[in-house]
């Protein structure tokens, strides 16, 4: 492929929710997908980040149980789970007589990078070979259950699965903040609070409307309050923001992860 069609592959994704039972993703294409992962770039090199590929069908099941049984999953013939993994990188570190100290946010922090740079690259490279993908976050939810079914060791959390397949039809390209409002020159820019309402909204509308629902007027109101990444999570987050806070000032430079992501609100 040529690098301005791999361009074109880029601003033309769209998440896939219908995949094409009927089709298989080869062999040899999930090998160039998974190798795109592993030339991903990744802080010092450390390569926090292990890729586990799903065939076993009990597996499958458990795993579809813990992400709300969203159907079009089982119609996906890759299923790829992404972990934040420090093991490696650990027991590495103490064999060569390293004591470093994991209990920081910056691992933490540098992994989840890492792990989402490199599950990027995959999304990309499955564009690039024709195929389509969508990635479902929800198994973050339950860490403890999603350990005992892959027999996780420490310092190693899964953070999502990526489904790989075939479009049944080609997916609709979702709304995303305008890039005017998501670019900003050399500080942070707020944007006015009607601007701010007019985007959520319009944002909420659409991603309704993905999951095939005609939302009324209030559905939308509903939903613009409601959305979020789930109370579990959020709170998770939310400690995880004043952790930022507190460790990491120089990192953040000056600026207040709790401001931008809206974490206080
Ligand atoms: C971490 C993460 C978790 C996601 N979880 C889900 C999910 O549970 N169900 C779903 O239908 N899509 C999920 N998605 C896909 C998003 O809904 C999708 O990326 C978003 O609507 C934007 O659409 P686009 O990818 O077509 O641009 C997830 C995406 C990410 C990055």
């Amino acid at each position: 492929m040529a690098k301005a069609d791999l361009l074109s592959a880029i601003l033309e994704r769209a998440s896939l929710i219908s995949f094409d039972e009927s089709k298989s993703i080869s062999e040899e294409d999930l090998k160039k997908i998974l190798t795109a992962e592993i030339r991903a770039p990744s802080a010092g090199n450390i390569q926090p980040r292990t890729f586990i590929v799903v065939k076993d069908e009990e597996v499958k099941e458990r795993l579809y149980e813990l992400c709300e049984n969203q159907k079009f999953m089982k119609a996906a013939p890759v299923w790829i789970t992404i972990c934040l993994d420090l093991h490696r990188h650990l027991k590495a570190s103490k064999l060569t007589g390293g004591d470093y100290d994991f209990t920081g946010i910056l691992p933490y922090t540098f992994g989840v990078l890492d792990a989402a740079l490199s599950l990027e690259n995959m999304v990309i490279a499955a564009e690039a070979l024709g195929h389509g993908s969508v990635i479902i976050g929800s198994i973050i939810e339950h860490p403890q259950k999603v350990k005992e079914i892959f027999n996780l060791p420490e310092h190693c959390l899964a953070l999502s699965i990526l489904y790989i397949g075939h479009p049944k039809k080609k997916p609709k390209r979702s709304e995303k903040w305008s890039y005017k409002v998501i670019v900003c020159e050399n500080s942070y820019r707020n944007i006015s609070l009607k601007e701010l309402l007019e985007y959520w909204r319009k944002l909420v509308l659409n991603s309704l409307k993905r999951s095939g629902e005609k939302p009324t007027r209030k559905d939308v109101e509903k939903a613009c309050r409601e959305r979020s990444y789930g109370i579990a999570y959020s709170n998770h987050y939310r400690g995880i923001c004043e952790k930022l806070e507190q460790e990491s000032d120089a990192l953040l430079d000056g600026v207040r992860v709790a401001e931008v992501t809206g974490c206080e609100v």
